[in-house]
């Protein structure tokens, strides 16, 4: 039987969201409803609802989740009722161009549910990235399920189904840092101090944090920085960089905030042969002018990273277990606590710096 629950939509451009009542339908075949225990605010869910992404409204919003499997459609064997799941956006396909190729982490084309939800008047939701998790049930494809530890705080492992995955595997997989590495991370929000995280994980020795709010760089030393770079306070970040590395730069750089001023000091940071990592997302009036001989004469790879070429199920149980063991400090990143009412506060501390993630919980 389809159920209503309440959850938190966006219905037109800049309209601030609404809680209302959600029709979750019965789950098709391969289809699942998940309780919500904890969904993370992320950029990209202020970004949906003032029409930065598309223009399907109305919305269902949150996407950064963890909950309890419900129910499930008739041919689901991935999860079983009662297991606690981390939600993704990247349920691999198998059958893409880039599955085909052996590149999961590229997946074109993810599975979502197969069957809408909709508002109690019938009208069909857009689920933010095909998730909608600031809601109490949310429907999704048994693929957008991955098992993990269920002792864990859902808040916490909630948090890797988007921007501190983005960020951890901004560093250890699209990087690829490595024992000895040096890194420096422009931006020190969510998902600049994950992969700051990420890269202490993997074994960089020096751990370089830039942003131009100091609060924001007690936060990355805290998560891991070696050193940080105050850009409101320096002439030049690049030379800060320099100065730091025996003048030579780093192994890998990783903008995290993504804007053309960011990149170009990411490209100009690194050593010679050394690698950007864009993980912030850039909008599309932003233009960038270069020497072209500079790409060739310093060398290296010029990456990006989408959702930190993660595998769902193969990084999100072990990112737990480290998480367990002390070994991964996820929980830093929970600034606060909030309800669904909460949302458009969350969207304005967000929006003011003030905290690396709002965590509803349900
Ligand atoms: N690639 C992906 O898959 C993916 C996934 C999630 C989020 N993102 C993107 O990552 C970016 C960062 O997200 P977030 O949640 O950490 O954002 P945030 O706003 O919390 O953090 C951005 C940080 O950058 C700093 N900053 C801004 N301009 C700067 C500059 N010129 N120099 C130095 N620091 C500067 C800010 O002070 C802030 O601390 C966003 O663009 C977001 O959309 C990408
Ligand atoms: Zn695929
Ligand atoms: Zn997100």
């Amino acid at each position: 039987m389809s159920q209503t629950v309440k959850g938190v939509i966006s219905r037109s451009k800049k309209a601030p969201t609404e809680v209302v009542d959600v029709v979750i339908p019965d789950p098709g075949a391969r289809d699942v409803v998940v309780a919500i225990k904890a969904c993370g605010v992320c950029h990209t869910d202020l970004a949906y609802r003032e029409g930065g992404i598309n223009d399907e409204y109305p919305f269902l919003l949150g996407h950064e989740a963890a909950g309890v499997v419900e129910s499930v459609g008739s041919d689901v064997t991935h999860v079983e009722v009662g297991d606690f799941v981390v939600l993704n956006w990247r349920a691999v396909c198998g059958q893409c161009r880039a599955c085909k190729r052996g590149r999961p982490w590229y997946c074109f084309d993810t599975f979502n549910a197969s069957v809408p939800m909709t508002l109690t008047d019938g009208t069909e939701l857009t689920p933010a990235l095909g998730i909608g998790a600031f809601a109490e049930k949310t429907l999704i494809h048994e693929l957008q399920c991955t098992k993990v530890n269920p002792e864990t705080d859902p808040a916490v492992a909630g948090l890797l189904g988007c921007g501190v995955m983005a960020g951890l595997g901004a560093a250890m997989n699209t990087g690829n840092v490595g024992r000895g590495d040096s890194v420096a991370v422009i931006g020190c929000g969510g998902v600049g101090d994950a992969a700051i995280a990420g890269a202490r994980l993997a074994g960089a020795t020096k751990i370089i944090a830039i942003d131009r709010d100091a609060a924001k760089l007690e936060w990355a030393k805290d998560l891991g920085a070696t050193h940080t770079i105050n850009g409101s306070e320096v002439d030049d970040v690049v030379t800060a960089v320099q100065d730091l590395t025996d003048g030579f730069g780093v192994d890998v750089v990783v903008d995290a905030v993504g804007r053309p001023e960011t990149y170009k000091q990411a490209f100009y940071a690194r050593d010679l042969a050394g690698v950007v990592v864009l993980v912030g997302v850039p909008t599309p009036e932003m233009t960038l002018e270069m020497p072209l001989v500079d790409f060739f004469s310093r060398g290296g790879a010029l990456k990006s990273s989408w959702y930190g070429d993660c595998l769902p199920e193969r990084d999100f149980p072990m990112l737990v277990d480290l998480y367990e063991q002390g070994r991964l400090p996820l929980e830093k990143f929970v600034t606060e606590r909030i309800g669904l009412n909460d949302i458009e506060a969350a969207f304005e501390a967000m929006h003011a710096g003030k905290v690396l993630r709002s965590v509803v919980e349900i």
